[in-house]
């Protein structure tokens, strides 16, 4: 599946202005595509409690889920000044969930992406769970 990356970019840039990041004012944006091809968003949401803020990552799991599941194929994740943004750890470990160690991540315009997998080797999935469940 070729990445339309320029419109996960611009998607994700345009999704940083909706942000609501009053206490950091790190405003993020993220942007998605599925295995069937739907594109999938997502902004941080910061909370007073600070701790229970939600990253744009989080925001677009959400949009995956409600607009009708399925696996994440390929992510870019942008800062207000449109540069990329490494996914904190929850965030990696939350799209592990939903788009394994192949999932795509952008690495800007003229680099190279990465993978889920570069990011979060070794990492703890479903299959895991099922595999160890009552063991
Ligand atoms: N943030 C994200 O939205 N995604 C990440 O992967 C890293 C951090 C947000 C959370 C918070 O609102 C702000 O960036 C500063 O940490």
């Amino acid at each position: 599946m070729s990445i339309d990356w320029p419109l996960l970019r611009r998607e994700a840039v345009a999704l940083t202005r909706r942000a609501y990041a009053p206490f950091s004012s790190v405003i993020v944006g993220a942007c998605g595509v599925t295995d069937d091809g739907r594109v999938v968003r997502g902004c941080n949401v910061e909370n007073a409690s600070i701790g229970m803020t939600l990253c744009a990552e989080c925001g677009l799991v959400s949009d995956l889920a409600a607009t009708g599941g399925g696996r994440l194929v390929a992510i870019a994740i942008v800062a207000g000044d449109g540069a990329p943004l490494a996914p904190c750890g929850r965030c990696r470990q939350v799209l592990y969930e939903h788009g394994g160690p192949a999932l795509v991540i952008d690495g800007g315009e003229g680099a190279e992406p990465t993978t889920l997998g570069a990011l979060l080797p070794d990492a703890f999935g479903p299959d895991e769970v099922v595999a160890r469940a009552g063991t």
